[in-house]
């Protein structure tokens, strides 16, 4: 299978090559193919829809180059704290500007500290809302993956809110494990496999 991944951050398409990109399947960025970035806004009040407008625009965009043999993968992600009523949510890449600007990672880290300060009540998880639109077919699929949150940054791997989320599944923080560790538990390893399977069951809604 031909995939082309609508995102410009590096870390997901790392991740989603390590997680898919056995079995032959050519993965790569709609951005490389284009040799341009399009800037999507995500206006969407959840994963599902945000995912669906990436997908969307870079299918647009490649069928305008007349790119017609990707199926183009999408996906919005973010980390949903239960004590924040679920945010940062949506906002997660955005959560310093309250969702108006682009922020860094640590902008983004040291403003959920600050809101997490004297709560006790820490569990988080993160969620993975995927899209595969081929033609007029569409697939979803989600992943969640739950843990809570730190009082302070543990290790240096992963990417974002890593080194402050503590997996329960693997006992231990992200920030402190392997890529193939975080990639058996991960929310957009969930939704991968998922989607994975929905795929070879071929189980397509039409995309209207
Ligand atoms: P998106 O690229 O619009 O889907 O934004 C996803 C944002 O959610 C990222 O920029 C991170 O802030 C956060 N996020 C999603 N997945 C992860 C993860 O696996 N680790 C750490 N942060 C994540």
């Amino acid at each position: 299978m031909k995939i082309a991944v609508a995102t410009g951050n590096k870390n997901k398409l790392r991740e989603i090559r390590e997680i898919i990109g056995e079995c032959g399947n050519e993965i790569i960025s709609v951005e490389s193919l284009l040799g341009e970035r399009i800037e999507v806004e995500e206006t969407g009040d959840t994963f599902a829809e945000n995912a669906m407008q990436k997908a969307q625009a870079a299918q647009n965009a490649l069928y305008k180059r007349n790119i017609y043999d990707y199926a183009v993968f999408a996906d919005d992600s973010g980390l949903c704290v239960d004590a924040l009523n679920g945010m940062p949510g949506v906002i997660s890449a955005r959560y310093f500007s309250d969702g108006k600007a682009n922020c860094t990672d640590e902008q983004n880290r040291a403003k959920l500290l600050k809101r997490m300060e004297g709560i006790s009540q820490r569990e988080a998880y993160f969620v993975s809302c995927f899209v595969a639109l081929m033609g007029d077919f569409c697939v979803t699929a989600e992943g969640i993956t739950k843990g809570r949150i730190l009082t302070e940054e543990c290790g240096s791997s992963g990417f974002a809110y890593d080194c402050l989320f503590y997996s329960f599944d693997l006992s231990k923080c992200f920030g402190e494990a392997t890529a193939e560790e975080k990639n058996t538990v991960s929310h957009r390893a969930r939704a991968l496999k998922k989607l994975k399977e929905k795929l070879s069951n071929q189980n397509c809604s039409t995309n209207q």
